[in-house]
């Protein structure tokens, strides 16, 4: 018997990512589906403007959307909500005690939610405990800014590995983050455009300290050196890249690094889940990559790809991120976290 799980916002971008990465999922099962009154009391196959390669499974496509306010059967519910609802909804879904995997915004920063990357930091989950006396059983546990999951698991095995002092951050970022339709395509079309509204950079600059930080005492850590994020929108259909640039207490070998980055794993990999990548980080040697058209799909997408890892004057490396922004850094990320919430026993 496979875990029933809904989907809310399952109409948008990211929900159908879900329908698409759920379909054929060996613990899980789609089994009700929730968005605005707009699609609400229509079959998924009505509702929903299908954008990803091929058709919705069939047996999403017959289900029947409902509002978030439904009585949902599912303990697990996994969210795409759009953020200018999705805070009021998740908090009133947890307080009628359902585990609700989250993408938005609104509930990342909260005192006692995880920020989750399950290879970084799945000891934050220990804020459950206080969360849960809070709600009277239920629970938000949310993943990261897109962005976010490719820097925070490139900085992750560096940040263990020796003492970091400070990161810069340049981002060129694909236009699938923008949801669809997204940004005009005159604005786009033979152009990059230096900002991303939502507060994309202040959110690259704060998400990574509390999920490299610690969880203690009942309360998050935040990680005590400064991140500061360029932004930019490039025409890119999918995949987030990433320039960035550590400054840290002592000179570091960029081989050493290199290697601290390539032997990266955690409990996904330990627990084998099943939308764990088998290696989390892919160490790439040619100078010129990572490129989002060639390396956004390693590992189903699941993998964060690193390359050119070099030296920056004193103290200093750089190097190339590319991270696959729907999948590991929006649905996948979700799902992931879900499958290690059942492997903790945290959905029984
Ligand atoms: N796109 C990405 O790469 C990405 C990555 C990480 C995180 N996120 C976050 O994930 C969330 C969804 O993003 P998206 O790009 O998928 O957005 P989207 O395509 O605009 O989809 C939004 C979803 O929310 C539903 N919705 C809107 N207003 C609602 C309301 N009043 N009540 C109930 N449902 C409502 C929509 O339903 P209808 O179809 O019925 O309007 C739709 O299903 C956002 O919070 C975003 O910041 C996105």
């Amino acid at each position: 018997m496979k875990i029933p799980v809904g989907i809310l916002g399952a109409t948008g971008a990211v929900g159908q990512r879900f329908i698409q990465l759920l379909e054929n999922h060996p613990w899980f099962e789609v089994a009700e589906v929730a968005a605005s009154d707009r699609s609400a009391g229509k079959s998924y196959a009505e509702a929903c403007t299908w954008r990803l390669a091929g058709a919705p499974p069939a047996a999403t496509a017959r289900l029947t959307v409902t509002t978030t306010d439904a009585p949902f059967r599912s303990r697990l519910l996994f969210s795409g909500l759009d953020s200018s609802v999705a805070g009021e909804v998740e908090t009133a879904l947890a307080s009628k005690g359902h585990a609700v995997v989250s993408n938005s915004r609104n509930h990342r920063m909260d005192a006692d939610v995880p920020l989750l990357i399950p290879e970084v930091n799945a000891g934050h989950l220990d804020a459950l405990a206080g969360q849960r006396k809070r709600t009277g059983g239920g629970y938000i546990v949310t993943n990261p800014n897109c962005s976010v999951v490719g820097l925070a698991m490139a900085l992750a095995p560096l940040s263990r590995a020796f003492a970091i002092e400070d990161v810069h951050v340049v981002t060129l970022q694909a236009l699938s983050g923008a949801g669809y339709p997204g940004v005009p395509s005159m604005d786009v079309a033979d152009n990059v455009v230096p900002y991303i509204g939502g507060g994309e950079e202040e959110k690259i600059e704060a998400e990574p300290r509390k999920i490299l930080g610690a969880f203690k005492n009942a309360a998050f850590v935040p990680a005590d050196f400064p991140i500061a994020a360029s932004v930019h929108r490039v025409a890119v259909s999918d995949g987030h890249t990433m320039a960035i640039f550590v400054r840290f207490a002592k000179d570091v070998d960029p081989a050493a690094a290199a290697a601290a980055l390539a032997s990266f794993k955690g409990e996904p990999q330990e627990l084998k889940l099943p939308f764990a990548p088998v290696k989390a980080i892919h160490v790439l040697e040619g100078n010129d990559r990572p490129q989002p058209r060639l390396d956004r799909d390693r590992e189903n997408g699941m993998a964060v790809s690193v390359g050119r890892v070099r030296a920056n004057g004193p103290r200093g490396l750089k190097l190339e991120a590319l991270v696959h922004n729907t999948i590991r850094g929006a649905a996948g990320a979700a799902i992931l976290n879900g499958e290690l919430l059942k492997a903790r026993g945290l959905l029984a």
